[in-house]
């Protein structure tokens, strides 16, 4: 079937059931490991699929990966729909997170009104960036049926308050906020939590504190899962980030470098310490 994204048989995926929430507590409580990537289009979603890629971000990182921008803050509801729909239309099993975009979600009213158009486009959950200051909007989100994954240490759409994209969390007062904001979001019931480029050490403490699953990113090996962006995974970005790895060096073809992702998350061997931060 050429000139097709869609899904062509699931029957070589690792990926049997569709994977929900509940396989993803089921795999935090077991200790294996899941995969996390970001992407936006609809034929990398059914590579993913293929590959065993258990969650799909529909990352608000299209502003800079796909659009050109320097910063996720332009991205816009429109540009998160058009993706988490395409993402959809590749994957039929993964489970899908998507972005809620800059100042979509600064207060629960706006919070609400805008992870329903998401969850009504495709995604599965939505993804928010912060801490206690949005327990409330992440219990209204919840009893209202809408899984959410939090994200905390460096927060893209706070990228002018931090300064830069810079490590978050090595001084105490940081790591204590850190495991202070993401008490509250499991409290608060979220499902999953985000930790970018936090120090590894701290990003384990937390692991270890709260009962949602923990998805790291430049946050070491100790977490319960995995995020990478895919255009790091396939060498399109100029300058990789020193957490991320170019997958496709290694191997022949894009599903070929999502499955040795894949396998090197499950069997430890990604992220290595280097790929870390003290
Ligand atoms: O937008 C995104 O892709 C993300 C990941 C880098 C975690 O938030």
């Amino acid at each position: 079937m050429p000139y097709t994204s869609q899904p062509s048989s699931d029957s070589s995926s690792p990926v049997k059931k569709a994977i929900t929430v509940n396989t993803l507590r089921k795999m935090k409580a077991s200790g294996e490991k899941f995969v996390t990537v970001a992407l936006y289009d609809a034929p990398m979603a059914a590579m993913a699929l293929k590959s065993g890629v258990e969650v799909l971000l529909v990352g608000d990182s299209l502003g800079m990966t796909v659009l050109g921008y320097d910063s996720t803050l332009p991205v816009t509801m429109e540009h998160m729909i058009y993706h988490v729909e395409a993402v959809k239309r590749g994957n039929n099993k993964s489970l899908i997170m998507a972005d809620m975009p800059f100042m979509t979600y600064a207060t629960p009213e706006q919070a609400m009104a805008n992870a329903a158009r998401l969850m009504q486009a495709g995604a599965h959950m939505v993804k928010l960036e912060g801490g206690e200051w949005l327990a409330d909007t992440v219990t209204m989100l919840t009893e209202r049926g809408i899984p959410v994954c939090a994200h905390l240490g460096l927060t893209p759409q706070s990228v002018n308050k931090f300064g830069g994209f810079r490590v978050q969390g090595r001084s105490d007062t940081q790591a204590q906020q850190i495991i202070a904001d993401a008490k509250a979001m499991d409290a608060a019931g979220a499902d999953l939590v985000v930790l970018e480029c936090v120090p590894s050490e701290l990003a384990a403490k937390v692991t270890a504190t709260v009962s949602m699953a923990t998805i790291g990113i430049g946050a070491g090996a100790g977490t319960d899962a995995q995020v990478l962006v895919i255009n790091d995974i396939l060498g399109l970005t100029e300058q990789p980030p020193k957490f991320s790895k170019n997958f496709l060096l290694a191997t022949a073809d894009i599903p070929s470098a999502l499955a040795k992702y894949v396998a090197d998350v499950k069997s430890g061997v990604f992220p290595t310490d280097a790929q870390g931060f003290s």
